[in-house]
């Protein structure tokens, strides 16, 4: 049997075969790549409800069983099993590091946790209110104007020192911006902590005391940084890849991609998901927000709810779910109200009609917040963390997209629906 489809142009009769492309797991493929020269078509696919844009063979979802495979890893055993650097380095490089790999790389991200000093006058031209989201989308992209030495990106040197570079320097920027919010001094990485355990003593330790990171933050970080990778082409990855498919300043592609995350639809949710549950406040106004995330002519919708692809149970919802629990009863709040209430919304939210026909569950940013809140990360800081754990997403899903043998630049059509040809109207003829 031919693997190709049939398209017949039933205004015309011409028909063309278009060939059909499978991948190692998920749903075939059609190559449409010849339907405009062939039979004069675009194909029309708002959100890319079913449109592929590349090929990949770093991270696979099955939406409709709830599976997500980091190279074909299950989320959950890395989870149990791995950590996030190991994780980084199987996203980069294919496969799980031997020991004197993974101690190869872990030392070239030490190496480059530091900022140029100048970096830091950046900041002040923040107001302390500015959303940290704001800060990293400038101070990262800033990073183009500096590493003037590895900007050949069609060299792999080059792209593997980009990609070290901003892994490395992620929660460093990061943990900068928290600092300038709060109008403490930035406090300089030390290579000797874990990547997690440097993040939160860069964000919680003051020059003029001690401080000991805490392992049990420091395990959960790491764990949720593992979950927040990657997740195919969500619309944060294939901005970068977009950019970067110009041939753009890594630095400056990465900065696109936490623009496109900061969105409440996207990344943003986390955020937006504890403001939700503390707007909602009680148990007893659950209904009433349930019915108001039903109410088409009301744009409230339940943060933290929903998937374009999981239509089952978002795996990494349920493992935070399960952190939960662990990190809020060592920390010695048991019977913290919003994680409470949290439980209590799913749990009305998957009974509810609505939700069921919709196959609309709990994803990544429903409890992720909770954690972050009991680690004592403050709310307007939770897409930030996003950012820095998906920052080995998007470097990875760049490398591989540059190192494509046919890539190209990524130029979507459209189907326009303005006004055809018309004169131009001198301006005193106009009415
Ligand atoms: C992330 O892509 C990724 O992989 C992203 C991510 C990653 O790791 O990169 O997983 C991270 O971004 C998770 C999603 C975080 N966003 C939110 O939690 C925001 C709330 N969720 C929604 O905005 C929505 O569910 C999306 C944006 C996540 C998905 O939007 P879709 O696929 O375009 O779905 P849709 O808007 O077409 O919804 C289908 C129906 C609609 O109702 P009908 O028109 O069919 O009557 O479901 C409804 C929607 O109104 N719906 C919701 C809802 N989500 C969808 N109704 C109420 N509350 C919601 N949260």
């Amino acid at each position: 049997m031919k693997d190709t489809l049939t398209i017949v142009d039933n205004a015309t009769g011409k028909s063309i075969e278009l060939p059909i492309r499978h991948g190692t797991l998920g749903p075939p493929a059609v190559d449409i790549g010849r339907l405009y020269h062939d039979l004069g078509y675009v194909t029309y696919d708002p959100g890319f409800i079913a449109t592929a844009s590349c090929r990949s063979a770093i991270t696979y979802i099955d939406g409709d069983i709830g599976v997500l495979l980091y190279r074909g890893y299950p989320i959950e055993q890395l989870a149990e099993k791995s950590n996030f650097l190991e994780v980084a380095h199987l996203l980069l490089y294919g496969d799980l590091a031997t020991q004197t790999q993974l101690d190869e790389f872990t030392g070239v991200i030490r190496r480059h946790t530091m900022l140029k000093e100048s970096l830091k006058s950046f900041y002040s031209g923040f107001y302390h209110d500015a959303h940290p989201m704001a800060i990293m989308v400038g101070v990262v992209g800033s990073l183009s104007a500096f590493y003037h030495d590895s900007t050949d990106i069609h060299n792999p040197q080059h792209r593997d020192i980009a990609a070290h570079r901003l892994i490395a320097k992620m929660p460093t920027i990061a943990a900068a911006s928290y600092k300038h919010s709060i109008g403490e001094p930035f406090i300089y990485p030390n290579n000797n902590l874990s990547y997690c355990g440097n993040l939160l003593h860069m964000m919680f330790s003051v020059p003029c005391e001690e401080y000991h990171v805490d392992p049990l933050a420091e395990k959960a970080l790491d764990l949720i940084f593992t979950l927040h990778a990657d997740h195919e082409q969500n619309a944060s990855t294939s901005t970068v890849r977009l950019a970067g498919s110009s041939s753009a300043n890594p630095f400056a592609c990465v900065s696109s991609g936490i623009t496109a995350l900061w969105g409440p639809a996207h990344g943003g949710a986390n955020e937006a998901v504890l403001r939700m549950l503390e707007e909602i406040g009680d148990v007893k106004n659950i209904s009433k927000y349930l019915a108001r995330a039903k109410d088409k002519k009301d744009t409230f919708r339940l943060m933290g709810f929903g998937h374009r692809v999981y239509k089952n149970h978002d795996p990494r919802a349920r493992i935070i779910r399960q952190m939960c629990h662990e990190v809020l009863q060592k920390l010695g709040n048991t019977n913290d109200p919003l994680f409470e209430l949290a439980l209590r919304l799913e749990e009305a939210a998957l009974k509810d009609d609505y939700f069921i026909a919709r196959k609309l569950y709990p994803n990544v940013d429903f409890y992720s917040g909770i954690i972050y809140k009991a680690l004592g990360i403050p709310t307007n800081m939770f897409t930030v963390m996003f950012a820095v754990a998906r920052t080995v997403g998007w470097v990875a899903q760049w490398m591989e997209m540059i190192a494509e043998p046919d890539q190209r630049i990524g130029r979507p059509r459209q189907v326009y629906d303005g006004i055809a040809t018309r004169d131009y109207v001198s301006i005193e003829k106009r009415t």
